[in-house]
């Protein structure tokens, strides 16, 4: 079938909530996606950052078949023989004591709340029912009833509520007297993006991660940090808040923790922590199976063996310093961390990101004015100064 096609068939049939650019991927490898009608295409979104270690990654395959030769599945209800290498493995990469597997990154946050507030309840001594999680304005935490009750994103909560708003203060991102004047002693949390990728690769000012820290610290409050799209070497370094050398309490983790192959995701805590959460009071039919452990030890593994975080922090500067050479009046700002670049425009993003598809690239645009570059971290020099060469004709020649 060929891409129109298709496309008809899933306006037919498909819901309607999501706006993809008109490309019908068949195939993808490393940073090279193809399409049905045998065009390539670079990709410079990298699903959302969950494939950083390039598209159907070799290595991370081989463990996904070998692993769906054995067992994919056997529910908590027993063990397996690959949880606890994957448990073992987040230890050792990470210094956290301990993990809890979920499979998307909306449910890893829901676990994460759950978790802060059991802590704020038994640990703290927060009445019943009262427990408050300070959140940050711009955030993306995910699509459940409970996140988007926290969002300031109408596309996100808009027609979906009733909502508890009371239990999510929010204050401005990167603001820190304004995160003070929302602590109480009911807070159990303060749950932030180190660097808000659905935001458009917004960086908080320099000093505010370390601020979060001390307040969480002197107020005896969970420092919550969401990693899920930052994390694992997107920034430049395996996290995104070891730009400020802070160690949050809880970090949540998903996307490239499976390379792209499977939802797997996480949250990583210190055991006098993660110990509040007792048998039967969280968990998931899919979560920590032995398919989804498997393919994310591997997916770990590749980071390491390839030096992904490296290549992230050296060729991220080179593609910034390739797209702030641009002279082009539409570019108003490019902010950089890694191979992560929001480009900030002072025209429509959308019309741009279809041109860049014409020439072979794809990326996405994100607030109506902002591009996201995100490609998988097995980037090449050679292939940034390829998409360089064409998001220079397309937003000098618009
Ligand atoms: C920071 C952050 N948190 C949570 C999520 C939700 O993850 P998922 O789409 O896997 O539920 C995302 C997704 O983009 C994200 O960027």
């Amino acid at each position: 079938m060929k891409s129109q096609d298709l496309i008809a068939l899933e306006e037919l049939y498909g819901a309607q909530n999501y706006r993809p650019l008109d490309v019908v991927v068949q195939t993808a490898q490393g940073v090279w996606v193809t399409d049905v009608d045998g065009k390539k295409y670079l990709d410079c979104l990298a699903a959302y950052s969950a494939v950083n270690q390039g598209h159907c990654h070799p290595k991370i395959y081989e463990a996904f078949v070998e692993q769906a030769r054995h067992v994919t599945l056997t529910s908590r209800a027993f063990r397996n023989d690959q949880l606890p290498l994957l448990y073992k493995k987040l230890h050792e990469l990470t210094g956290y004591d301990m993990s809890l597997p979920m499979n998307s990154g909306a449910e890893a946050v829901e676990t994460a709340i759950k978790t802060a507030r059991r802590w704020g309840y038994d640990v703290k001594g927060i009445p019943e029912n009262q427990a408050e999680i300070v959140v940050a304005s711009g955030n993306f935490h995910g699509r459940t009833t409970t996140i988007v009750g926290f969002s300031d994103d109408p596309s996100s909560f808009k027609g979906f509520g009733p909502y508890c708003t009371e239990a999510f203060p929010m204050h401005e991102y990167g603001n820190i007297e304004d995160l003070k004047t929302k602590i109480n002693q009911n807070t159990c949390g303060i749950l932030i993006e180190p660097i808000q990728g659905e935001g458009g690769v917004v960086i908080p000012p320099e000093g505010y991660l370390k601020a979060v820290e001390e307040i969480c610290r002197e107020n005896d409050i969970l420092f919550i940090c969401d990693e899920i799209q930052a994390g694992l070497g997107r920034s430049g370094k395996l996290f995104a808040h070891y730009y400020e050398n802070v160690r949050p309490d809880i970090v949540i983790i998903g996307k490239a923790l499976s390379g792209g192959f499977y939802p797997v995701s996480a949250i990583l805590a210190d055991r006098h922590i993660l110990r509040v959460i007792k048998p039967g009071e969280h968990g998931s039919t899919f979560g920590g199976n032995p398919l989804a452990a498997a393919v994310a030890v591997r997916a770990l593994e590749v980071m390491e063996e390839e030096h992904l975080i490296e290549r992230s922090a050296e060729l991220g500067e080179h593609f910034a310093a390739g797209l702030r050479a641009i002279p082009s009046p539409y570019i108003t700002h490019v902010r950089a961390r890694g191979l992560w670049i929001g480009l900030v425009l002072d025209t429509g993003a959308r019309p741009i990101c279809e041109a860049l598809k014409r020439e072979g690239i794809l990326c996405k645009d994100t607030h109506e004015n902002i591009i996201r570059f995100a490609p998988p971290l097995v980037i090449t020099k050679e292939e940034i100064d390829w998409a360089l060469e064409r998001i220079k004709d397309v937003l000098t020649t618009k």
